[in-house]
């Protein structure tokens, strides 16, 4: 059961783009990502400082706006339209979920398609079901993809089963597998929580990405011997051993799992990695594309 590692795949991304954003520099240009924070939840806290702190470790112009949670639709829509227009600003990040009073799907749309370096916009989802290259692809699905082509896993022709239907996650990673080329061609199911029957299904799959959001969710029952599993949960759960209360783990019971696959991500150690360094990816991307 080898273990596919997201932190040295992520390394190597960075060192890409570490290459790239020097020669960038060497053009008297350097890449800027704001990424904006609405309200204090601590796990987006703690996303935004790690997403603030890589930017910096490559030399790629940050800017981390925190708001408060009071903010209203309006100023958020301001913030927006100043970064847009904004030329050292190259990538526009707004973490998600923000609080109850803001309409993420109107911010979204807000946000200038060339800065969407989330690919949440219309126009980069639209260009991701059109197989365009000059779009932006939603960062977490984009690194599972790019996880598989390092694995040497073979997509084409694979059956995948992406459990989630997310806009974040489970819908662009199946539009990703079933395109054309390196880490596509595969014939694609998407299974969610009304799935009649999960297990059958999943039991068909040659690559399984599981992205529900539930703690130990897949089983061992889910997965045929052979199959490769790509765990895109981070999940806190209680664990009163430790020094913090809580661990962070998967959507995949990795200890019952683990044994019949051929090979399987871990959490943490993963995924996760691959998100922040795509983001980076996706914004050198940007750049890059704003020089054109
Ligand atoms: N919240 C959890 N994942 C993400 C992400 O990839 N982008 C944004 N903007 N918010 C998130």
């Amino acid at each position: 059961m080898p273990l596919i590692s997201g932190t040295q795949v992520a390394e190597k991304v960075l060192a890409e783009c570490h290459r790239d954003i020097a020669a960038l520099k060497a053009r008297g240009v350097t890449p800027g990502l704001a990424v904006v924070l609405v309200g204090d939840d601590p796990a987006s806290r703690a996303y935004v400082r790690s997403k603030d702190k890589k930017c910096r470790d490559l030399g790629l112009h940050s800017v981390k706006l925190e708001l408060p949670a009071t903010t209203s639709q309006a100023e958020l829509l301001e913030v927006v339209a100043k970064l847009n227009a904004d030329p050292a600003i190259h990538g526009i990040l707004v973490q998600s979920p923000p609080p109850k009073q803001i309409d993420e799907a109107a911010i979204v749309r807000a946000i200038d398609p060339a800065k969407d370096v989330d690919g949440f916009h219309p126009v980069n989802v639209a260009k991701l079901a059109l197989e365009d290259p000059t779009g932006f692809v939603p960062c977490t699905p984009l690194g599972c993809q790019r996880l598989l082509i390092e694995a040497g896993i073979e997509t084409k022709g694979a059956h995948a089963v992406v459990i989630g239907r997310s806009m974040i996650v489970g819908k662009p990673m199946a539009m990703l597998l079933m395109a054309k080329g390196p880490g596509g061609d595969a014939t694609v199911t998407v299974a969610h929580s009304r799935t009649r029957d999960l297990a059958a299904i999943t039991r068909q799959a040659d690559i399984i990405i599981a992205a529900i959001g539930r703690p130990y969710f897949v089983k061992a029952e889910h997965v045929k011997e052979g199959a490769v599993v790509i765990d895109v949960g981070i999940n806190r759960v209680e664990a009163p051993d430790t020094e913090k209360g809580y661990k962070l783990v998967g959507d995949v019971a990795f200890d019952e799992v683990a044994p019949k696959c051929r090979a399987i991500t871990p959490v943490p150690g993963g995924v996760g990695p691959m998100t922040i360094a795509m983001l980076m990816a996706n914004t050198v991307k940007a750049c890059k594309q704003s020089l054109q």
